[in-house]
């Protein structure tokens, strides 16, 4: 089965061509440059630039992946969450498309492709699928932290989330007080390397509460109070490296406790994460560790594959196309509010 899916939920503006549960192709034009100056994306600004870039992208998917349009079994595309008017650029876009062909198509629930993203591919591949295990998935980005339990392909059921900012606007945030690039995540990621994350201490917040609920914004105040009662601080580069170690170990740490705790309290063996900051080598690493001990199996999406991209969503149109699960009618509007249940 052959599928163009398309991805336009947020700033990616991105096209994938998959078969088979493999990549043939996987285009991203990432707006992260057009978006810096405002320190966070301009909604309008990124519909915009999604209606320029769409075709560009989708063109070039299906000639990477030398793949001709009638020869398309289906059409998928992000159908929420997301900014409404980046959304309707892609959803529009790919229902127009499945209509001119008189295929199939597919509205993909955002996050729920997020849970697929680390069975794509990595070791050991698990591109069909086969040895899939019930897991906690942990997706965590610039604008969702939840903690999922995958019963089975299909089956999922939100354990929580977070009350107020997401783990990735956490960095971002506190990224911006101390006077970093938008997005600040990768960089805190670079300069933590050269810090001390036990130089400063900042909380942990629900660290200890035995929901798998997550809630970043009081990290990120503590992070401005401490910043005005020590401005000096970031005068001193390897200071600036002590101050993003610490807030990067702060935000790891819960991020890694509540989900191996979740895994454990569910009963599953696996723990897989996807999203943005799961690039965030720290992050990587301690639940690397966590699961170890615990005798969890771990699987993080590659780097690649954790930013947002049309190959997750392709790869779960194709799943619900196997799995024979109903599809919306072509006249489906975006939704986007939807929430994961
Ligand atoms: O999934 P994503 O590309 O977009 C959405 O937010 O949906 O995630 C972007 C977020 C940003 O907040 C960015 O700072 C964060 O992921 N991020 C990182 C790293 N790479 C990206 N955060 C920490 N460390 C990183 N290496
Ligand atoms: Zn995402």
């Amino acid at each position: 089965m052959t599928i163009l899916a398309l991805e336009t939920s947020c700033d990616e503006t991105s096209a994938a061509v998959v078969r088979d549960g493999k990549i043939l192709a996987n285009i991203v034009a990432s707006q992260i440059q057009l978006h810096a100056e405002y320190g966070g994306v301009v909604p309008e600004l990124a519909a915009r630039e999604h209606l320029k870039n769409l075709l560009p992208v989708a063109q070039s998917a299906l000639g990477q992946a030398g793949v001709s349009m009638p020869a398309l079994d289906a059409v998928a595309a992000t159908q929420g969450p997301g900014l409404p008017n980046a959304l309707l650029v892609g959803f529009k876009a790919a229902q127009a498309v499945a209509y001119a062909l008189q295929k199939p198509f597919i509205g993909i629930n955002h996050h729920e492709a997020h849970l697929y993203s680390p069975w794509i591919s990595g070791d050991p591949p698990a591109a069909d699928f086969s040895n899939f295990q019930p897991n906690v998935s942990l997706i965590v980005s610039g604008g969702h932290t939840l903690l999922v339990l995958v019963e089975s392909e299909l089956k999922h059921r939100v354990l929580g989330g977070t009350i107020d900012d997401a783990a990735g606007e956490c960095f971002d945030k506190t990224g911006k007080l101390m006077g970093l690039a938008y997005p600040a995540g990768p960089v805190i990621d670079k300069l933590a390397e050269s810090g001390n994350p036990l130089a400063y201490a900042f909380p942990r917040p629900l660290i200890h509460d035995t929901n798998d609920d997550f809630s970043f914004s009081g990290l990120k105040t503590s992070v401005r109070y401490f910043i005005r009662d020590h401005p000096d601080l970031l005068a001193d580069r390897q200071k600036v490296c002590d101050l993003c170690a610490s807030v990067q170990a702060a935000i790891v740490e819960v991020l890694v406790k509540k989900t191996v705790r979740a895994a454990l309290r569910e009963g599953v063996r696996c723990v897989t994460a996807s999203g943005g900051v799961t690039c965030n080598r720290a992050l990587r690493r301690d639940l690397e560790r966590a699961c170890r001990k615990q005798g969890l199996t771990l699987r993080l999406a590659e780097p690649g594959l954790c930013t947002d991209n049309a190959a997750m969503i392709g790869i779960l149109a194709e799943r619900k196309l196997l799995a024979n699960a109903p599809l919306p009618p072509l006249d489906e509007e975006i939704r986007p509010g939807w929430v994961l249940a």
